[in-house]
């Protein structure tokens, strides 16, 4: 699915970078060209992602992303290139020209769609025909009104080996396209399949474009496992995805609500919080909170309150929270789950529990101590150490004080003394954070080099020429002749990902097409787009001219023949070679 370069390039020329990054992060105006804001890829308190307006590029001092504006796009919504082409394109108001593989596969997805929204139809039929009598049954133990079911168009699968199959069948599809789907299992029988979900109760999956992605199936009543979801398909992404969300996403309740089941779900929306969602079987993933992130600034985990969900929360927050967003949770005391809170409470209690909603660092001193033995001295030692540290963190002191309060209560040491540890290290953050920032702003020439140590190359003299000379000929194409002149070729380059990079170079500069940094970058995936804005946007030392980039040659071939002990035969080549390149 390859689409045309040089609609790629007019696309990213017709886009401007700030528009785009500014309708994620806040920007704010630094100096000329550039703009900061805090880095949507990594958690930080103050601002190192810089989006450059003139040469229409993103990078992140702190964790070393970067990368133009479809790079952007592929990361912070978790896109393939394609459809983040498709996004900016339908922002700059043109079409994608589509290429043969790609019709197929656009129409091998929509299909599929298709499928699935004609089997989450089936269902829901099913749901009032006669063999729906059982999952009507369990819909009406657990309270679910008929307005919510058709809502969340729940379904039924009843107890048969095929009778999605037929009907879907009957429709046109092809055994091949249910397997696909994962609607069906090949079965051992040659050629044989059968439905995947049987005797369930079916919610679709729903993404925020509303389409049928998938499906959970839940058991009617007890029994194992409890959910069955379809399993990962062209179209369908368990870690990407959330139950509910084609919901939720429109609450004006300013928060999303995090639960475990999906019958949680549909209660507390028949119950009025129109904001739950749930993950598809998985514990959360990074994914999932960006997702979230995108819809909202709070987010409040109501997950069950044995013990399995409340391990599940600890590992939830932090990932929450690396989006940005508020992280609380909601503890329903002696109910084990949001459904069954509402049914022995209510709505409105449910309400109170939102806005009492405890701050997460209730839960993250919970898990701390459980690694201290606090009936002994050494124990109380350790979990002081350990609670302080995780209380310096919050920005409010109230809450410093409210919270260190109990730490004190807990191991019987004055609060003067753990108000006194927490603000001390408290101060030291704060420093540190400073310190951080002055040191990324001002000489980020540092800031660079700690991203590069993280992909040493082979031989690192070299591969610093080798970078000069992509930055030659990225800011200047026609020093290529330069290169061409001294019959240098990629083959030269000791790093396989610089020798790929001038290749890719070279062959726009030779196709005539623009080597902006901002168009260049589209040709690479993540990593590469990082690594790639980083070399580009390294200080120059020399200015670019032919000079520079004959510099930079010589020093390759140099390493080059430096790493080898030479014969007699191979010095006289370097001889020739020094006296040719000018070198003494
Ligand atoms: N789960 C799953 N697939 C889904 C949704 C949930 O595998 N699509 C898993 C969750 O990871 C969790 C459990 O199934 O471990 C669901 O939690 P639970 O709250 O028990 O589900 P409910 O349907 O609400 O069941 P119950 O009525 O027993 O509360
Ligand atoms: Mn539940």
């Amino acid at each position: 699915m390859t689409i045309p370069g040089s609609f790629l390039d007019d696309l990213v020329s017709r886009v401007d970078i700030t528009d785009v990054v500014g309708s994620y992060v806040r920007l704010t105006k630094r100096s000329g060209s550039s703009m900061l804001g805090l880095c949507p890829f990594h958690s930080e308190k103050t601002p190192s992602f810089s989006v450059n307006a003139d040469k229409q590029i993103y990078h992140c001092f702190g964790c070393g992303k970067g990368g133009g504006v479809i790079n952007f796009i592929m990361e912070i919504e978790n896109l393939q290139f394609r459809d983040a082409v498709e996004i900016l394109a339908k922002r700059a108001g043109v079409t994608v020209p589509d290429s043969g593989v790609s019709d197929e596969l656009m129409g091998k997805r929509q299909r599929m769609l298709t499928l699935n929204r004609d089997a989450a139809k089936h269902f829901h039929e099913m749901l009032s025909s006669p063999l729906g009598q059982t999952a009507r049954d369990y819909l009406a133990m657990r309270g679910m009104s008929k307005a919510f079911i058709t809502k969340f168009g729940i379904g039924a699968a009843p107890d048969s080996w095929s009778l999605l199959m037929d009907a879907m069948i009957r429709k046109g599809y092809s055994r091949q396209e249910l397997l696909e789907a994962g609607l069906a299992r090949s079965s051992r029988k040659e050629g044989g399949a059968y439905d995947l979900f049987r005797n369930r109760l079916m919610f679709p999956v729903i993404d925020v474009r509303g389409h049928v992605i998938g499906f959970s199936g839940r058991i009617l009543g007890d029994g194992e496992p409890k959910y069955l979801n379809s399993p990962d398909t062209l179209v369908f992404s368990k870690s990407r995805n959330l139950f509910a969300l084609n919901l939720a996403k429109k609450t004006k309740a300013g928060m999303l609500i995090l639960v475990e089941g999906n019958i949680d779900v549909v209660a507390l929306h028949q119950a009025g919080f129109d904001s739950a969602v749930a993950s598809l079987g998985t514990a959360l993933t990074a994914e999932q909170a960006r997702l979230m992130a995108r819809y909202t600034e709070m987010s409040v985990i109501a997950f069950d309150s044995d013990e399995a969900g409340k391990r599940a929360a600890l590992r939830a927050i932090p990932l929450l929270e690396k989006t940005g967003m508020a992280v609380k949770l909601v503890d329903m005391g002696v109910s084990k789950d949001p459904d069954e809170f509402l049914k022995k409470q209510g709505a409105d209690a449910f309400k109170i529990l939102l806005q009492r909603s405890e701050n997460h660092i209730s839960y993250k001193l919970m898990s701390v101590r459980n690694n201290y033995d606090l009936s002994t001295d050494e124990g109380r030692i350790g979990y002081i150490s350990a609670a302080t540290a995780v209380l310096s963190e919050l920005e409010s002191k109230p809450e410093r004080e409210v919270y260190g309060g109990r730490v004190a209560k807990e191991t019987g040491v004055s609060p003067e003394s753990i108000q006194m540890e927490i603000a001390k290290k408290f101060k030291s953050r704060k420093t540190r954070a400073r310190k951080d920032f002055e040191k990324k702003v001002t000489r980020p020439r540092e800031a660079f080099q700690q991203t590069d140590r993280q992909q040493r190359e082979a031989n690192v003299v070299s591969a610093v020429a080798e970078e000069g000379v992509i930055r030659c000929l990225a800011r200047d194409p026609m020093l290529i002749s330069i290169a061409q002149d001294m019959g240098f070729s990629h083959t030269e380059f000791t790093s396989t990902f610089l020798a790929e990079t001038y290749e890719k170079l070279t062959k726009r500069i030779l196709e005539s097409r623009d080597t902006r940094a901002s168009l260049l970058l589209s040709e690479f995936d993540a990593a590469g787009a990082a690594r790639l804005t980083n070399i580009l946007e390294k200080p120059e030392a020399l200015p670019y001219s032919e000079q520079s980039i004959r510099e930079y040659i010589s020093k390759i071939r140099s390493e080059k023949f430096r790493s080898v002990v030479p014969d007699s035969h191979m010095l006289l080549e370097i001889k020739k070679f020094r006296e040719q390149n000018g070198l003494s």
